[in-house]
């Protein structure tokens, strides 16, 4: 039976088709927070703690079982934006605005696999075993065939060079764009910020 929603409910309905879903907002944050941690570890690991030691080994260890994790979220996030259209933004929004946040977004996507399969690429080079939490973890499947068993030291400097330099500086600069673009708008009368929180349009102003 069809069933016409009025009064709060009609604008419950209206503001959740102008808001992302809920599971999309809890992907977002959650992946935020865990990329912000796992750059701050792999930091740590490589620069401040001491090389060869119990202390580096373990930060290595989690950081590559939280980066598999990461990608695991990752790959569900796109296959959830696949199934569910994001909200249309705000309809005075400039051209030139639209198009450079699309592209900070399909940036984004582009990296949240990048990261993690460069670091499963580098692991993958290495002839010992990948360990996910304490469970076995296989291979980057054909990188060792693309790329060479064992490979030349200079394509894994190479590889690792774009893990932790390359990617990490496109990160950096497309994640500054986003949050300025995402606060200018929040103080130029076309708030957006609200469409990714649990918040009310009148709450988050
Ligand atoms: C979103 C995911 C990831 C991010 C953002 C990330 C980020 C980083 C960063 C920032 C560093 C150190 C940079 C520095 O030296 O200052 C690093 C190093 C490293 N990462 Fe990742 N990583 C990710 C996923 C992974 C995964 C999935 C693996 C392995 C399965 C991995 C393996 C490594 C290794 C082995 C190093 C040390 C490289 C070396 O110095 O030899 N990473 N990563
Ligand atoms: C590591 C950090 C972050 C990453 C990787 C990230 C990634 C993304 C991506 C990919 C989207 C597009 C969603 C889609 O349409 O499919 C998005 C949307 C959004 N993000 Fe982030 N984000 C991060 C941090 C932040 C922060 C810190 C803020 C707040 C200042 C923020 C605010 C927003 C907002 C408001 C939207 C919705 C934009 C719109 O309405 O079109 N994000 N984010």
């Amino acid at each position: 039976m069809n069933s016409t929603p009025t009064g709060g409910k009609l604008n419950d309905v209206a503001e959740g088709r102008r808001r992302y879903a809920t599971a999309a907002i809890w992907m977002h944050w959650t992946i935020a927070a865990l990329l912000l941690i796992q750059i701050a570890l792999g930091w740590i690991m490589n620069e401040v703690l001491p090389d060869h030691t119990p202390s580096q080994r373990l930060a290595e260890s989690i950081h590559i079982s939280l980066g598999l994790t990461i990608l695991i979220l990752v790959v569900a996030r796109i296959a959830l934006r696949l199934t569910h259209r994001p909200p249309p933004l705000p309809a005075d929004m400039p051209g030139w605005e639209r198009t450079l946040s699309g592209l900070v977004h399909f940036t984004f996507y582009l990296l949240m696999l990048a990261m993690p399969l460069t670091g499963w690429a580098l692991v993958s080079l290495a002839d010992h075993s990948i360990s996910f939490w304490g469970l076995p973890w296989p291979h980057l499947p054909g990188i060792q065939a693309m790329l060479g068993n064992p490979a030349p030291k200079a394509t894994r400097q190479a590889v690792k060079h774009i893990h932790v330099f390359i990617l990490i500086w496109i990160f950096m600069a497309a994640w500054t764009l986003h949050v300025a673009g995402a606060l200018k708008h929040q103080f130029d009368g076309r708030p957006v910020l609200w469409r990714m929180t649990w918040l009310r349009p009148s709450a988050a102003r």
